[in-house]
């Protein structure tokens, strides 16, 4: 696990120097699929996953990046960063740097190192946990502490500007907002929320089909697009719909024949998965967890064939975890296209779940699964 005292000594070593160290968690969302940029409802918990970042100052005016997972460092000027991203790990802390330049910050020289064991590609948010480390270990430098949503927001846009990925606010969001043992309902629109407790007996089971999801390009970008043409044709009836969080389903029933039909699908889902995210915050609250299953499994079946935002491997570990003891609910969560399924299981019976379904994935599949049982942990903060 990402041990602080670990990468404080990697740094000591490498740099002659003591860092100032920092940590962002990597994100499940519960629910809330692809409603982020449309301005909708989303229902993510931090996990016990993270990046770890430290920092310390250089006189020679180079900014010096290493990251322990891929054992590599690159040197650049402080003074002329790079303007282009180069689809490499450092894009995500360079990408976090040109926003901060472009907020009017003059960036300094400065070492840091990068460690951290959210798993990569797996819908678990690794890229925001990095941008979120990063951009609070510079800002220390900078002396600048900016409030949680502001920072996501500068980290969404290092994302959406330099990186090149089309994301939405989510992951950033919880990386820097969230609640130990909470997750948050947030409201994409205005990032107002809602701290949603889960109950102590519920655990967090984290089931990777070990597929490999990205944000960039691809899928995720298409469904987008088809996402915003859906939402421009009803905006050509009623002007005030700017978002399919304003839409409702009897407008896809009055304008959804004007569509592509992919559009209308993926319409489909994001209206109806708004008003699952939301039913499933209140069923949390009261407690009522059959009712939470139920949405997720009509959220995952949605996300499946709606949205087409699943693969065969996601569909067989939901499908795999119906019948198992203490499973309470499943589905496909992050962007899509592969990476894990949460499965909200009893605490008593979290063990003995991961082991069959494991079991059964890798009979059925073919592919040894991960599975790890996690816990919300809190938001992204300093290591003193
Ligand atoms: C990725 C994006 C988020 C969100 C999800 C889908 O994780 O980074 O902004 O759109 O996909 O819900």
């Amino acid at each position: 696990m990402h041990d602080p005292a670990v990468l404080r000594s990697i740094h000591r070593s490498r740099y002659q120097a003591e860092p100032a160290v920092f940590v962002a968690p990597g994100r499940v969302n519960l629910i809330g699929e692809h409603t982020d940029y449309a301005e909708g409802f989303v229902m993510p918990a931090a996990i016990d996953f993270a990046t770890l970042a430290g920092i310390s100052p250089r006189s020679d005016g180079k900014i010096v990046l290493y990251s322990e997972n891929n054992g590599e460092q690159r040197c650049f000027a402080a003074a002329v960063l790079p303007a282009l991203a180069s689809r490499h790990w450092s894009d995500y802390p360079l990408g976090v740097l040109s926003i901060l330049a472009a907020e009017g910050h003059t960036i300094p020289g400065f070492s840091l190192s990068l460690w951290g064991d959210v798993p990569l590609g797996s819908g678990l948010s690794s890229s925001a946990a990095l941008e979120v480390v990063t951009a609070l270990a510079v800002c220390s430098l900078l002396g600048v502490a900016y409030p949680g949503a502001k920072l996501a927001r500068l980290c969404q846009r290092a994302e959406n500007e330099f990186v090149g990925a089309s994301c939405g606010i989510m992951d950033q969001f919880i990386s820097a907002n969230a609640k130990q043992n909470h997750a948050l309902l947030l409201d994409c629109r205005d990032l107002s929320f809602k701290l949603a407790p889960i109950p102590a007996d519920v655990a967090l089971v984290i089931a990777n089909t070990m597929v490999k999801h990205s944000n960039v390009g691809g899928d995720y970008t298409t469904r987008r697009a088809e996402v915003e043409s859906a939402c421009a044709a009803i905006a050509s009836h009623r002007p005030e719909v700017r978002f399919l969080r304003d839409a409702t389903v009897a407008d896809l029933e009055l304008w959804g024949g004007e569509m592509p039909p992919n559009a209308l699908k993926r319409a489909r889902h994001v209206i109806t998965e708004n008003l699952r995210t939301v039913a499933a915050a209140e069923a949390l609250a009261r407690g009522d967890l059959a009712e939470l299953g139920r949405l997720m499994a009509e959220a995952h079946r949605s996300y499946s064939q709606d949205f087409e935002g699943s693969c065969v491997e996601a569909d067989a570990m939901v499908a795999l975890a119906q019948d198992l003891p203490g499973m309470i609910g499943a589905r496909l969560t992050g962007g899509g296209f592969g990476g894990c399924t949460i499965n909200l299981v009893a605490q008593n019976r979290a063990a003995e779940f991961a082991q069959a379904l494991g079991a059964r994935y890798a009979a059925e599949v073919g592919i040894v699964p991960q599975i790890h049982i996690c816990h919300a942990s809190g938001a992204a903060h300093r290591i003193s």
